[in-house]
């Protein structure tokens, strides 16, 4: 499909990151209007008609209501015209709950991928949590791509100059932490890390390569016990400076306030949520993603 056919449809909080990728891919942005009503339900409303291929941009961080969103806009658009309605998801909710922990519990991931797939004919995020899985299209009916973050917070590490050690909480994030060091020319070591509550962790690194400063990433900051968790092994290891990036800024009341006690010369994360942190840009990386194919 052509570019020209192409067009990006953003909610208000997401008309930013979608002008961003507007540009990056030559394509115009066209607003979702949102009208709420006294009951809470929500009426939105596209241009007509819509062109053959509609993206929707909108982050789901904040989900239930977003959720619902973006799924009678994809509606609207499919009746406006829209013969491919695709979806651009930065945050993607629900990842991490991938099985019934205990009795009665849902396995939340598969309920909004089934939704999701059957209401999108692509569905694009960053760096969802996947632990029991290993790729989107296990659980997603659609296509389903995860663009990585690796080559945007890279660019940020190398940007901290020689000798920085790029660190990862846990073990399950070695082949992303070792992406990124790869990138950014650094050396890189991954903790073990114990969770005892849901703000009671803690990691161990082992042996550290020598290295005045460290980077500790991560897919997200929720609680923020497993960055600070991170940070203070790291600090405790002689490391003087440790900075934390994190992709999606999820940080729940006192996250960051934690992991700046814990010693953080600095809290980044990528702009897929719109937060104070944001310092990486990653629509580029997304408009590279959606590319239309031959
Ligand atoms: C877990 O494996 C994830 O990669 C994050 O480390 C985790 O979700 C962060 O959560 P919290 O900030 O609550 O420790």
């Amino acid at each position: 499909m052509r570019s020209s056919q192409t067009k990006l449809f953003a909610f208000p909080e997401s008309a930013r990151f979608a002008r961003q990728i507007g540009r990056a891919m030559h394509v115009r942005v066209a607003p979702i209007r949102v009208h709420r009503f006294p009951d809470r339900e929500t009426l939105i409303r596209v241009g007509s008609p819509a062109p053959a291929r509609a993206v929707i941009v909108r982050s789901l961080d904040d989900p239930n209501s977003k959720l619902v969103e973006v799924l009678l806009a994809a509606d609207a658009l499919r009746r406006a015209g829209a013969s491919s309605v695709e979806l651009v998801a930065p945050y993607m909710p629900y990842m991490r709950q991938d099985k019934a922990f205990a009795p009665g519990e849902p396995v939340s991931q598969r309920v909004i991928a089934s939704i999701l797939g059957r209401n999108f004919d692509a569905v694009f995020t960053m760096e969802p949590h996947l632990h029991r899985i290993r790729s989107l299209t296990e659980v997603f009916p659609t296509r389903a791509v995860s663009v990585s973050a690796a080559p945007a917070i890279a660019s940020w590490v190398k940007g901290r100059g020689a000798g920085t050690l790029v660190a990862g909480p846990d073990e399950e994030s070695t082949r992303w932490v070792k992406a990124i060091a790869r990138q950014a020319e650094a050396s890189w070591v991954v903790g073990k890390k114990r969770r005892l509550g849901d703000r009671d962790v803690r990691i161990h690194f082992g042996t550290l390569p020598a290295a005045m400063r460290a980077v500790v990433v991560d897919d997200i900051a929720s609680s923020g016990a497993t960055m600070a968790a991170a940070i203070r092994a790291l600090r405790s290891a002689g490391i003087k400076q440790v900075e934390a990036v994190v992709v999606h800024a999820i940080f729940a009341p006192g996250a960051l306030t934690m992991i700046r006690r814990a010693g953080a010369r600095r809290v980044v994360s990528c702009d897929t949520v719109a937060h104070p942190t944001n310092a990486i840009r990653v629509a580029g990386l997304f408009a590279a993603a959606l590319k239309p194919t031959r």
